[in-house]
């Protein structure tokens, strides 16, 4: 059986397919194959492993449908039209945990840069203006006993919650279609109305999926009903906010900063004007980006595809009614 996998992932994804006696064939370079060059390699192989930025929706799951499965390295899973790939009775896998104490990290990172203006400071060391002590200039703003507004409180938002209630004492409080019990118990969460949490919260986290339900919730009308001086900060998909709605907020004031490592576009345009706003950072889509996080995802994605082409149930099924 043969796989291919669609970007250089760590070794130990290789390693693990290779020990089921896959024959296993990557793309090697930096750049992302056209959607025409991954359907050429995907048609000479059993299973494909890909990424999210690869979109996997009806032409190429029609061309394809011979993959035995198919593996996302990633757990955001808004590239694949999974109705199709149900329909069509190919297994799809993610791979979700192993990148939420990463990515909560990059949106607690930003928060903290953004609250205190860090990046806007290091680019004016570099433009020789170290300009030390002004009382009133570029002043942050403090975190303790905030509330943090999470939107979406999954695995990745329990992280994000916990770090905030730890160091700073923050009072939780979300918005979710379904309870989430275990943040309640643990942490004294409430699940609250978006409209709650927009008015409520002093710092709004972005850690839903992008949905139809969610794509674009974070427009102007949003925006409007939050705090003068709440951060908004999104590390899942730059699609849950309209950015140029995001960047008329920031400019009329009506909330204080952002911290992005998701925007939309991605990449993000060189001359957006959010890269030059004091109060906003911005990073590229760097949440899983660290050792433990990316080999975590090279096990699963490995783990996933050896069962599909096994025939048996996939550890981190997205469509597991397939395999019933
Ligand atoms: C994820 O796993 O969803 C990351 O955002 C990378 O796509």
């Amino acid at each position: 059986m043969k796989i291919f996998v669609s970007r250089k992932i760590p070794e130990i994804g290789y390693q693990l397919l290779r020990d089921a006696g896959l024959e296993v064939n990557s793309w090697g370079d930096d750049r992302m194959l056209t959607k025409e060059e991954l359907i050429g390699y995907a048609k000479q192989h059993d299973a494909l492993i890909c990424m999210n930025g690869e979109k996997i929706d009806k032409d190429f799951l029609n061309e394809c449908k011979h993959l035995k499965v198919i593996s996302l390295y990633s757990v955001g899973y808004d590239n694949m039209d999974v109705a199709e790939a149900t329909r069509l009775k190919i297994p799809l896998g993610n791979t979700p945990d192993v990148l939420s104490d990463a990515t909560a990290d990059i949106a607690f990172t930003l928060l903290l840069m953004t609250s205190r203006k860090a990046i806007f400071h290091h680019k004016r060391i570099l433009n020789q203006q170290w300009d030390f002590f002004r009382p009133t200039a570029n002043l942050g703003i403090e975190l303790k006993n905030k509330t943090l507004g999470i939107f979406g409180l999954g695995r990745i938002g329990m992280e994000m919650a916990k770090r905030c209630r730890g160091a700073y004492n923050m009072n939780v409080i979300y918005h979710n279609r379904s309870d989430n019990k275990r943040a309640e118990k643990e942490l004294g969460a409430k699940r609250v109305s978006f409209d709650e949490l927009l008015s409520q919260s002093d710092i709004v986290s972005v850690h839903s999926a992008l949905t139809p339900e969610t794509k674009g919730a974070f427009n102007y009308a949003a925006f409007s009903k939050m705090k003068s001086n709440a951060i908004f900060i999104n590390t899942s998909r730059g699609g849950v906010h309209n950015e140029e709605d995001l960047i008329k907020a920031l400019n009329e004031k009506l909330i204080w900063g952002a911290g992005l490592d998701v925007t939309n576009p991605e990449p993000m345009k060189p001359d957006s004007s959010l890269l030059s706003m004091p109060n906003v950072s911005v990073l590229p889509h760097i949440g899983s980006a660290t050792e433990e996080a990316r080999n975590g995802m090279a096990r699963i994605a490995a783990e996933n595809a050896i069962a599909g082409l096994r025939g048996e149930k996939l550890p981190h099924p997205i469509n597991p009614e397939v395999q019933q």
